[in-house]
């Protein structure tokens, strides 16, 4: 398999992170700041954030990294690049409330090569490779064959920046509600893309997102079988914010609800 010793890696550092993030959890005791409204840090998501660079620098020194604690970056760079949301979910995290992610995700020359995803508190590990299909542990992954919105159960993250977009955010929201099975909101966007990945729900949306919130999860939709798009249904970019993600008919019909509340005006950055 191409990427095997990527992937050994990034299973590797997100095992460390995962025992690091279990010991903050039990003692209960760990530091929290705010960054921005809203927008926690931890000292367990420092700590995990220092291990993983770590692990993988001790494999791959000449490797590049944008990691949410300590990213520069405001554009992707070219050649080999770790992107780490070393806990995805820290507002979860901080209450005890699951799902909290460790989310790595190898990139080579702007494309993704190599996904993981593991879910801390219920030990579950999604990943994928380039071209090699995507898994949950050693079960492979496809999305869901659901096409009809009224069948179909759906996944969101609620706004916590850029409150002046929220009313249309709240009138998709009640259209989702009355035009499909209902709509869940598990606070990690990683963990939200591999439950579009596993079919546990047919789609997802958000604005607000973050290169190392998606990462790894669109590498992981794409090798089960499904797409991942801007508001204006391109081929999503990793700095876009935005995203839609699910079967393309799911897809289409999130694209068209979110433009018909939201305006053309607000579908980009
Ligand atoms: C957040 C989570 C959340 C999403 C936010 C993200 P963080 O990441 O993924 O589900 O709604 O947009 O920022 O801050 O916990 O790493
Ligand atoms: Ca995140
Ligand atoms: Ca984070």
């Amino acid at each position: 398999m191409k990427y095997k010793k990527e992937l050994e890696t990034a299973r590797k550092a997100s095992s460390e992170a995962a025992i690091i993030i279990r010991e903050f959890a039990k003692s209960e005791t760990f530091g929290v700041e705010l960054k921005r409204k809203n927008d926690l840090v931890t000292d367990a998501d420092l700590a995990s954030e220092k291990k993983i660079i770590e692990v993988i620098k001790s494999v791959f020194p000449k490797d590049r990294f944008l990691a949410e604690e300590s990213n520069t970056y405001t554009e992707l760079p070219s050649g080999r690049v770790w992107i780490i949301d070393p806990i995805d979910g820290t507002t979860n995290f901080s209450h005890g409330f699951p799902p909290y992610c460790v989310s790595i995700a190898f990139w080579e020359n702007r494309e993704p090569k190599v996904g993981l995803v593991l879910e801390v508190a219920n030990d579950e590990w999604f990943w994928a490779v380039e071209s090699d299909g995507a898994y949950l542990g050693d079960q492979k992954l496809s999305i869901s064959e659901i096409t009809d919105p009224s069948k179909a159960l759906i996944s969101t993250g609620f706004p916590y920046s850029q409150f002046e977009l929220v009313d249309p955010y709240l009138q998709v929201l009640k259209n989702m509600m009355q035009k499909t099975h209902g709509v869940r909101r598990a606070g990690a966007a990683s963990y939200d893309l591999c439950c579009v990945a596993a079919g546990r729900v047919e789609g997802f949306y958000e604005y607000g997102l973050n290169p190392w919130d998606i990462a790894a999860g669109m590498l992981i939709i794409k090798e089960a079988g499904g797409i991942s798009t801007d508001w204006k249904g391109k081929q999503n970019k990793l700095f876009g914010k935005r995203i839609i993600s699910g079967n393309p008919s799911i897809c289409k019909f999130l694209e068209g609800e979110i433009r018909n509340c939201f305006g053309e005006e607000n579908l980009e950055l």
